[in-house]
């Protein structure tokens, strides 16, 4: 038991080590421990204090705006994968995305994530006169893309128009299990060079995974965290899985809340400046996810401002928890929750502290 607090309390001090953690996962959650739940406790303090000496106790509100849920892909997981037709599909034009920005910002949000399937209809140019729209009018405020992969010049394009941030999640740092759950037509590598691409561009850029997700193993979560300690990615988002009753994966099991929250204190842990949402699959899992998640070292929410017309078509899994951002009142809902667990909502930009040589070597 010592040992393993030592393993702990030295993740942010120590090269990263595949058997460290590894071992860690182990007695934290694979294996039975006798002392799981003194050492879960011990991991949690663990990050809430790094999480507190670069962050204190400040959590950054972000806007979602769910703009399109039209998809090319078919990822197996996902409800808003091209081939699911019971899903009614929407896009919102960029006078309702400048809408949702206005409700935002007069509620005080000073992010805004454009967050959509990929959805070809917004073209390299259409999404550029979207991102020049609102940067123009809100030049105080961060803007976060959350797209998919496209070409490096898309990529350069929006950046220059001023897209602050990318986030794309990795989904697994292992190949073979990356194909199970994507069809043929998707490409590991690509995803990895297009997070490559985007970090070299100078975006603060985002990976994760789902946490649980069919066939996952340990071996594919240590590779997962090998991944992002090379990668050394702005932002980190994960959830559990949640299987969607209309995807290939409606009948497999949903990942652990547990799970999750032991994920997101590891990576805490490993890259202690990371910006680290805890996310709305989390908080549909389990009641008080979101404060769960606070208290194992993650630092962000992401209110929803999508329209609430939408919103509800954005199901890329079932039951989906919303945190409202829209109305002011969820907005206080949200604020005073937090306020009570002893967390304090900040609408600043709030930039990640992460630093790193663009230099895209991983
Ligand atoms: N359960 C949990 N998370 C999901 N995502 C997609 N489908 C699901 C699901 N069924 C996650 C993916 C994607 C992000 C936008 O949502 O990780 O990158």
């Amino acid at each position: 038991m010592e040992k393993l607090k030592d393993k702990i309390a030295s993740l942010s001090s120590t090269p990263f080590s595949r058997q460290t953690i590894a071992c860690l996962l182990n007695d934290l959650y694979f294996a039975p421990c006798e002392n799981k739940d003194a050492l879960k406790e011990f991991l949690f303090e663990q990050a809430r204090k790094k999480r507190d000496q670069y962050y204190s106790r400040k959590v950054f509100l972000r806007g979602l705006i769910e703009f399109t849920n039209y998809c090319q892909n078919d990822c197996f997981y996902c409800g808003i994968r091209h081939s699911n037709k019971k899903n009614r599909r929407y896009r919102l034009s960029c006078e309702q995305i400048l809408d949702c920005c206005a409700i935002g910002y007069k509620n005080g949000l000073r992010t805004f994530v454009l967050q959509g399937g990929e959805d070809l209809y917004f073209s390299p140019q259409r999404l550029e006169a979207i991102i020049r729209a609102i940067k123009e009018r809100y030049p105080d405020c961060a803007l976060t893309l959350s797209v998919g992969e496209r070409e490096k010049d898309v990529y350069e394009r929006w950046f220059k128009a001023g897209a602050d941030r990318f986030l794309l999640r990795h989904e697994t740092a292992t190949k073979w299990h990356y194909e199970k759950l994507h069809p043929q037509t998707m490409s590991f590598s690509h995803r990895l060079n297009c997070l490559r691409t985007l970090k070299k561009i100078g975006y603060q850029a985002g990976a994760g995974m789902m946490l649980g997700s069919p066939q996952q193993d340990i071996s594919c979560l240590v590779e997962d965290f090998a991944f992002l300690s090379a990668f050394r990615p702005a932002m980190v988002g994960m959830g559990p899985f949640i299987p969607q009753k209309d995807t290939p994966f409606a009948q497999e099991k949903a990942g652990s809340v547990e799970l999750t929250l032991i994920c997101l204190a590891l990576v805490r842990l490993l890259l202690p400046p990371v910006l680290l949402p805890a996310t709305t699959a989390l908080a549909t899992l389990s009641k008080d996810g979101t404060i769960k998640g606070l208290d194992c070292g993650a630092n962000v929410i992401m209110p929803n401002i999508t329209p609430p017309a939408q919103r509800c078509l954005y199901t890329l899994y079932d039951n989906k928890k919303i945190t409202d951002g829209e109305s002011v009142e969820g907005l206080q809902k949200l604020k005073e929750m937090l306020h009570r667990a002893g967390y304090e909502a900040v609408m600043s930009r709030g930039d990640s502290k992460m630093t790193y040589s663009i230099d895209g070597t991983v």
